[in-house]
């Protein structure tokens, strides 16, 4: 968390970390084989670009920050993939980023872009919230790109993820946030 506040990070982005923190280790707690360390850190990192930038840009931005900082290789990977459920060749090419891959592909990588679609600003969420944000953009491969992670990671949790909101509240304690100075 010393890295957001660092970067210059405004309280109400750090929270929103903390909570998509908070449905990462929820799923970690259930799935099998995954590196909690690295979910956790990327979890916490995810938005860092956004001390720059807000636009769709901020993971791009975010993961060079965290290159920048000699943070591991993988973290700076869980950054620039953690939009939506990834973009692919196309939406990069449309959205003019910087050329490179997008798309999360560990296990890692996914449940942090995941845990982001679970949250919405400092509330947990169902799925459903981002995919229709992304509907109403026109955005439906996103979209469709959206459900389909959900599923997969939902059959890894055992569970529909959409309970987690209620397993763990919609305003979910955090732990990361204490002593943050408002800002
Ligand atoms: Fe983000």
């Amino acid at each position: 968390m010393e890295y957001l506040i660092d970067e210059g990070c405004k309280r109400r982005v750090i929270i929103h970390c903390c909570t998509v923190r908070a449905v990462a280790e929820e799923m970690v707690d259930h799935i099998d084989g995954v590196n909690r360390e690295l979910v956790i850190a990327g979890a916490l990192l995810h938005d860092i670009g956004r001390s720059v930038d807000h636009s769709i840009m901020h993971a791009y931005i975010g993961s060079r920050i965290v290159e920048d900082l000699g943070l591991a290789p993988e973290l700076v990977d869980i950054v620039r993939k953690h939009t939506g459920a990834g973009l692919d060749e196309a939406d990069v090419e449309e959205l003019r980023l910087p050329a490179g891959d997008y798309m999360p592909r560990t296990l890692e990588e996914k449940i942090v872009a995941h845990a982001d679609n679970l949250v919405s600003d400092n509330r947990v969420v169902t799925h459903e919230h981002s995919v229709s944000k992304l509907v109403s953009k026109g955005a439906f491969r996103g979209a469709e790109r959206i459900e389909l992670l959900h599923m997969e990671l939902s059959n890894l949790y055992g569970r529909d993820l959409d309970v987690i909101p209620e397993l763990i509240g919609e305003y979910p304690k955090l732990k990361c946030v204490a002593g943050l100075v408002d800002g």
